[in-house]
């Protein structure tokens, strides 16, 4: 569900014609509706409202600070996987004790910062990690909250990239060893074992890998309280799936709920949910204006001003997303492939797909790019990172602007003999 509809035959964010804002602040720009990110929060909220839990928003999914801020009011906590993401949460209200962390290269100062903040707890990924927090937190005399990650050995039947609870992955620890891990943990001064960690995997778009992979994390959780290690704190992850292309009857936050609750609900834990696409994939869109058409030979190329550098997906994982036109136009149906500026054949938006021929000038919106879109954004080709809007009802708001050339060299250090 989302707030990007057409009026007659022009696009809007909520109240706002898309045309409007791409007027004020060019293209690229990335756009996103207020109300459909408090609608997907609160989806969760409610469907998990019976169950004690945090819900704590990945971060790497978008980390501006406005929507991290909205979230925040919401009372969400944050998913972090850098002292860059604890630096962003901190700073857009997220409580410390709302803030899970995870990732398999954690440094000595992120995890100094981190204990320093007094987070809920570090999700811990290996033995030598293990062992560094143990040895930082007593350097820093206190006591660090941590569940394991642990890998349950579960296809989440996503793309390989995002697919993260095969023992083949360098996630997580595998669930044979976890029990012998959890002694180990249970055994260091410096360490307070408090929960239990999974994440198998992104855009998971059945119910079932989530069961499968939490009816194993159960029985470990129910044997490690049988030797006396308080799990008090199931964390679940992310990965919910979300529609790409108009797919039908993808399970929610209310059909994770569903299948998640009866099998822990005579356990007193307080749940973690980590979703990021979830809530903001389909909250926002990204605009980019039609540069040149381009007849080749083989194919006909619509070039756009927006790059792989602005939103990656497609280029990186061969994702689908949909490509309307910002005004509405009945020109021609065509197979083209929607393309950016940047010089690799990798940049592509779309590959052979039909739309009313553009022209010039126009206007188009990828959808869905909410969620790992300018996250994953870079200065590639010397490209300047996108603007950012969040619209509310009738108003938008600039919540980023677009990067200067001057930001493009701002960390450059020429030394003195090179002048
Ligand atoms: N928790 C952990 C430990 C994670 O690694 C991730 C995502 C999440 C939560 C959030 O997952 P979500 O609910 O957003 O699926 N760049 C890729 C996705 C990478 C996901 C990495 N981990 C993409 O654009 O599809």
């Amino acid at each position: 569900m989302n707030d990007f509809k057409y009026r007659k035959s022009e696009l809007y964010a909520e109240d706002v014609p898309v045309a409007k804002i791409a007027e004020r602040t060019g293209t690229p720009v990335y756009i996103y509706s207020h109300g459909t990110l408090v609608r997907h929060y609160r989806a969760f909220k409610e469907a998990f409202d019976g169950y004690p839990h945090v819900i704590c928003f990945a971060l790497k999914a978008n980390s501006n600070a406005a929507i991290l801020r909205l979230l925040a009011r919401e009372g969400c906590g944050a998913d972090v996987v850098s002292g860059g993401e604890l630096f962003f949460a901190q700073k857009s209200g997220m409580p410390a004790n709302k803030v899970v962390y995870a990732g398999v290269g954690k440094t000595e100062e992120e995890i100094a910062y981190a204990l320093k903040s007094r987070i809920l707890m570090f999700n811990v990924e290996s033995s030598e990690e293990l062992a560094a927090i143990d040895r930082i937190a007593g350097k820093l005399k206190t006591k660090a909250p941590i569940a394991l990650r642990v890998n349950p050995d579960i296809n989440a039947s996503t793309h390989p990239y995002i697919s993260t609870g095969l023992k083949k992955h360098k996630f997580g620890i595998p669930i044979e060893k976890a029990l012998e891990y959890y002694g180990l943990a249970a055994g260091l001064r410096n360490i307070r074992v408090i929960g239990i960690h999974k994440h198998i995997g992104s855009q998971i778009t059945k119910v079932e890998p989530f069961v499968d992979a939490l009816k194993k994390i159960l029985t470990l959780a129910q044997d490690l309280r049988s030797r006396g290690i308080d799990i008090k704190y199931l964390d679940i992850g992310g990965g919910l799936g979300i529609s790409y292309n108009n797919e039908k009857g993808l399970p929610g936050p209310k059909e994770l709920a569903k299948a998640i609750i009866p099998l822990i609900k005579l356990y007193d834990f307080t749940l973690i949910l980590e979703p990021g696409r979830s809530i903001v994939g389909n909250a926002g869109i990204l605009v980019t204006r039609v540069l040149y058409l381009k007849q080749q030979p083989e194919r006909e190329f619509v070039i756009v001003d927006a790059g792989m550098n602005d939103l990656i997906r497609p280029s990186l994982y061969d994702a689908y997303h949909h490509i309307q036109h910002v005004k509405k136009n009945r020109r021609p149906l065509k197979p083209v492939d929607v393309v950016g500026p940047i010089c690799e054949s990798g940049d592509f938006f779309a590959r052979g797909r039909m739309i009313n021929l553009p022209r010039h000038d126009d206007l188009l919106a990828v959808m869905s790019a909410g969620a790992y879109g300018f996250s994953m954004s870079s200065n590639y080709n010397g490209r300047r990172r996108a603007a950012e809007v969040l619209v509310r009802g009738k108003e938008f708001f600039v919540i980023r602007e677009r990067e200067e050339y001057t930001d493009l060299i701002k960390e450059i250090r020429v030394p003195d003999f090179l002048k």
